[in-house]
């Protein structure tokens, strides 16, 4: 047996030697190391064999499996490397094919209406500025003119985070509007001021389709001499040109809010209609885009600015309105649905 075992090696390793591809080397394989190999059949007869014969040939023929099984692996191998000297790897390995692309993130459509928007003002002269979420009471409501029996002072759209002290009075809240922002460069800066506040501002509310708790605002504030409400109506008209396009109608009309004096609201065709009329603007043909006027003397008073000496114009805006209106998003909860699939969309 063990003779015929030497020759069976002679015999494999000269064929392996001639074996050019994988096809040839596989048949190779199944030949000699296959089930039914004459190396196989020979392991298994062992058995069969006398005690004295069955040592001598067992450890030969394992000798030889392993040989074989060495002998193949080199020969894979030498196979793969001239494969790809001689470059039919180029099936495999093209490296002219575009890369894979990772995957990159991006801005929260928020944070890129934002950024536009801080980019229109920012051309017009504005610098940016940011105020703290909790805020004083005095930023928020007193140094705004607002009283105490205000509407929006009501717990009810108000976060405080005070609770009413014994006095009864509350300090501490969570803004309620970016004017507080404004409330503090006014206490601050001397004229000449053109600042940009901005940042989230948050609500006692119900939460649907149109109102969250908490969302985004941009207030502006002008100070300078001479200033009036054309300097209003001209920057506020260029903002509208610019983010909404150079068509876009826009109509100011009377309004009340207490930092104000005169105070006005600005509404924008309507982007579905046109002006036509439609359930978006519920067929008025406007939609009320924001909140302006001239800077209340009171106001301006409380930062040491002489209302005589001083124009100020003012105005507030809310953000999640504009790409809603842009983009047609019918519900704000999307923005912050965390749903990739809309958040990708811009
Ligand atoms: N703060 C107001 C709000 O949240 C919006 C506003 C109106 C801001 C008029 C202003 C302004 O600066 O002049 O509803």
């Amino acid at each position: 047996m063990i003779q015929q075992l030497d020759e069976l090696k002679t015999k494999a390793l000269q064929e392996l030697g001639t074996i050019q591809d994988e096809k040839e080397l596989e048949s190779w394989r199944v030949r000699y190391l296959g089930k039914k190999s004459l190396l196989t059949s020979t392991l298994r007869s062992l058995a069969t064999l006398p005690i004295e014969e069955r040592k001598s040939a067992g450890t030969r023929a394992n000798q030889l499996k392993t040989e074989l099984e060495n002998g193949l692996q080199e020969k894979e191998q030498a196979l793969r490397e001239a494969q790809f000297t001689s470059g039919t790897q180029q099936e495999i390995l093209d490296i002219t094919l575009p890369g894979r692309p990772l995957p990159t993130g991006r801005l929260h459509p928020i944070t890129q209406t934002l950024n536009e928007i801080c980019d229109i003002f920012a051309s017009m002269g504005f610098q940016i500025s940011e105020g703290p979420d909790v805020e004083w009471d005095y930023y928020n409501f007193e140094a705004l003119n607002i009283p105490d029996e205000h509407p929006s002072r009501d717990t009810l759209s108000t976060c405080w985070v005070e609770p009413k002290a014994e006095s009864g009075e509350y300090n501490m809240l969570l803004r309620t509007h970016t004017t507080a922002v404004t409330a503090r460069v006014i206490e601050k800066m001397e004229p000449p001021i053109r600042v940009i506040g901005l940042g989230k501002v948050y609500r006692y509310e119900a939460t649907d389709a149109t109102h969250l708790p908490m969302f985004h605002q941009i207030d502006g504030l002008a100070v300078d001499k001479g200033i009036t409400l054309a300097d209003l109506k001209g920057t506020l008209y260029e903002f509208a040109r610019r983010f909404f396009g150079e068509d876009r109608k826009v109509r100011f009309r009377c309004d009340f809010f207490p930092f104000v004096e005169p105070g006005v609201e600005m509404a924008i065709e309507c982007l579905a209609c046109n002006g036509k009329g439609c359930r978006l603007c519920g067929y008025s043909g406007w939609i009320e885009i924001l909140g302006a006027g001239m800077t209340h003397p009171e106001v301006l008073k409380r930062g040491d600015i002489d209302p005589d000496k001083y124009g100020s114009f003012a105005f507030g805006i809310g953000i999640e309105r504009l790409p809603m209106l842009r983009y047609g998003i019918d519900d704000i909860r999307l923005f912050y649905g965390n749903d990739l699939r809309f958040l990708r969309q811009f």
